[in-house]
């Protein structure tokens, strides 16, 4: 999506904003745009404190002056303002394309409310297309890749499950785990799905968020879309 679709889609989320919030910030190039946004609006005189999904957010913030606190310092946040790789019509999403999904989904559970941000491209009817990240423990890689394409095989569902960076050298998270990205392309039951995929003791996380999202700001060229509310 154009640079100028994610700063409208941050704009318009920036209006939920308000003096004293406690406030999540995202991760990724859409809630890069927000984060500068808000700075904006920090210097001329809006004061919240806000709790970075990532290390990367965390230094822009820190950049540009965003006040900040940890998640244990600020344990209840009232927003948290992120962007999406899909949005279906109930609110569920994918996320974890930039590879932040386990801080990001801390964060959300730890929130009032959640907040997103995408351009209309991200709006889906089946979850899947987008490679689900799922976030996995590398201590008994195989075991677990191995646990995760049974249980999901006895679900339907089939695809490359792909380790991020690839064996050389993989990607590593925050956390310091691996990211499987598994190539479903059509995820018809999300719920299940996740449940499935927390039964494995391997997986720390995945990108499915389901269940946090109250309001979704879609932009495109004809203007930005608010879908639900806070
Ligand atoms: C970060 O891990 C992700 O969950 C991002 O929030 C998501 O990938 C959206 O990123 P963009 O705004 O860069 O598309």
């Amino acid at each position: 999506m154009s640079r100028e679709l994610k700063i409208e889609a941050a704009r318009a989320a920036l209006s939920l904003v308000k003096d004293n919030m406690k406030l999540g910030i995202g991760t990724g190039s859409t809630a890069d745009e927000f984060v500068r946004l808000l700075a904006q609006e920090i210097e001329n005189g809006l004061k919240i404190t806000g709790v970075p999904t990532s290390i990367k957010t965390k230094k822009l913030c820190d950049e540009l002056g965003v006040p900040l606190k940890t998640l244990d310092e600020m344990p209840q946040l009232d927003l948290v303002i992120d962007g999406a790789d899909e949005v279906d019509s109930d609110f569920q999403l994918i996320k974890g394309g930039g590879g932040a999904l386990l801080r990001e989904k801390i964060v959300a559970h730890a929130s009032k409310a959640m907040a997103v941000i995408a351009d209309e491209s991200k709006l889906v009817k089946t979850l899947g297309a987008f490679p689900l990240p799922i976030e996995v423990n590398s201590f008994g890689l195989t075991a677990t890749y191995n646990a995760i394409s049974s249980i999901t095989s006895q679900l339907g569902l089939s695809g490359d499950i792909v380790l991020r960076g690839g064996e050389v050298s993989p990607f590593e998270t925050d956390g310091g785990h691996f990211i499987l990205d598994a190539h479903f392309d059509h995820i018809s039951d999300a719920i299940t799905l996740s449940k499935a995929l927390l039964e494995v003791p391997g997986v720390v996380e995945h990108g499915l968020f389901l269940g946090y999202a109250k309001v979704v700001f879609l932009a495109s060229p004809n203007g930005v879309k608010q879908m639900g509310s806070l």
